[in-house]
Parts: structure tokens; C-alpha cells; sequence
């Protein structure tokens, strides 16, 4: 396809969508042609999932859990994703797959395997060319989230975000070619100068 997909990864607070509208914004002034989105959601169907998702009042076993975020990027992959890169498009995504391998494969041990099967069936195969993950430690996350009212996921304990981050250490060292690791505990502009870098190589 024409386009580029760029995601996000990183745990709750680390920076991704500070970074993505910083980086939309240098990108759009260089005239790119871009669409930002979201997951789960970016789509109507999406937003809906989203909602359910994030809710802490509702208590959602892990198969439950991974399945409705399959269903909502099965959702953006058709309606948004491959037309966009059809048309030549950049496309940034606050997660993406990888997010999935993490969660609910590695912190909540559904397993890798059965994270894959399902989304290479969601995302019909569909990888990013590049996945830009943002590393803070999960003590600095919490303060960055202060004191913004938590949703189901942020809820969860330090040890929890902890094993995220191990997790995605992991999934990087077997897909080293996709990730690129950015120091995430710097200041706003420097991680802004620090990703610039690394997209000029790519576009
Ligand atoms: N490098 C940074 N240094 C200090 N504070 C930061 C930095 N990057 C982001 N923040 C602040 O930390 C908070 C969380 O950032 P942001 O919402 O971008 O993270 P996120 O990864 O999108 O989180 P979530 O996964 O919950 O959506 C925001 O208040 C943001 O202003
Ligand atoms: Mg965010």
C-alpha cells in the first residue's frame, strides 16, 4: 500500500498521545497528508467498544476483554486504516496490535498464541512499518496520570503495569526490525525532537 502506518506503544501515561499530536502537527505543517486515531475505538462501532472497555464499573473476564478490542480494531482496519494507506495516507495510531500482545497475552497470560490467531484474523495481517515505543517507568506513569480520575485499566496496581512493560520489552527484542525505543522520561521536546528523528528516516 501507498501509505505508512506509524503506532504508539507504551504504558498508561507514558507520553503517546502528547507525542502524536506533537508529531501531527510538525508532520501537517510538512504537508503531509495524515489521520490520527485511536484504539480501542476510531471508529463509531469503536467508540462503542471503547466505552464498555473502559468503564470500572464493568468487570470483563481477559477472553472477553481481548476479543471486543479485536473486534474494535477488525472495525478501524476496514473502515479507516486501509483506505487511508490506499490513498497514500500517514497513519498514526494511539495502539495498535502490540498493545494486545501485552495486555492480555503477556500481563493477563491469555497467552501470546491465542492473542495472535485472532487479531491476524482482525487485522487481516495488516502490521505497522513502524512502532514507536515510548519507555517510562510505571512510578513516573502514576504521577504523570495524577490526579485525572482512573478508568478500568489505570486502576490496575503498579505490579500489573510493571509486567506491561516487561511485556512489551519482550515482544521488542522478537520484532526488533518494527520497534523503535524512545526515552520516554525526558521532557516533552526532547522525546518530540527524539521521534522526528527517527519518522525523517522512514518518510
Ligand atoms: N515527557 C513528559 N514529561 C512530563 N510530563 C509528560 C511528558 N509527556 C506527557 N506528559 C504528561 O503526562 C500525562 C500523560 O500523558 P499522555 O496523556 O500523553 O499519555 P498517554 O500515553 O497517552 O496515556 P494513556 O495511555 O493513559 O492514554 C499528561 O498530563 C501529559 O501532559
Ligand atoms: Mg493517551
Amino acid at each position: 500500500m501507498k501509505g505508512k502506518f506509524i503506532t504508539f506503544e507504551g504504558i498508561d501515561g507514558c507520553g503517546k498521545t502528547t507525542q502524536i499530536k506533537l508529531l501531527k502537527e510538525y508532520l501537517f505543517k510538512k504537508g503531509y497528508n495524515i489521520l490520527v486515531l485511536r484504539e480501542p475505538g476510531g471508529t463509531k462501532v469503536g467508540e462503542k467498544i471503547r466505552d464498555i472497555l473502559l468503564d470500572k464499573d464493568n468487570f470483563i473476564f481477559p477472553m472477553t476483554e481481548m476479543l471486543l478490542y479485536a473486534s474494535s480494531r477488525a472495525q478501524l482496519v476496514s473502515e479507516k486504516i486501509i483506505p487511508a494507506l490506499q490513498k497514500g495516507k500517514i497513519v498514526i495510531a494511539d495502539r495498535f496490535v502490540d498493545s494486545s500482545y501485552v495486555y492480555q497475552g503477556y500481563a493477563r497470560e491469555l497467552g501470546i498464541e491465542t492473542v495472535k490467531v485472532v487479531n491476524e484474523i482482525a487485522t487481516i495481517g495488516i502490521l505497522p512499518d513502524i512502532t514507536i515505543y515510548i519507555d517510562i517507568t510505571p512510578e513516573e506513569a502514576m504521577k504523570r496520570r495524577g490526579k485525572r480520575e482512573a478508568d478500568r485499566l489505570e486502576k490496575e496496581s503498579m505490579e500489573f503495569h510493571e509486567k506491561v512493560r516487561e511485556g512489551y520489552v519482550k515482544l521488542i527484542k522478537q520484532h526488533p526490525e518494527r520497534f523503535v525505543i524512545i526515552d520516554g522520561m525526558q521532557e516533552i521536546s526532547k522525546v518530540h525532537q527524539c521521534i522526528i528523528t527517527v519518522i525523517k528516516k522512514y518518510l
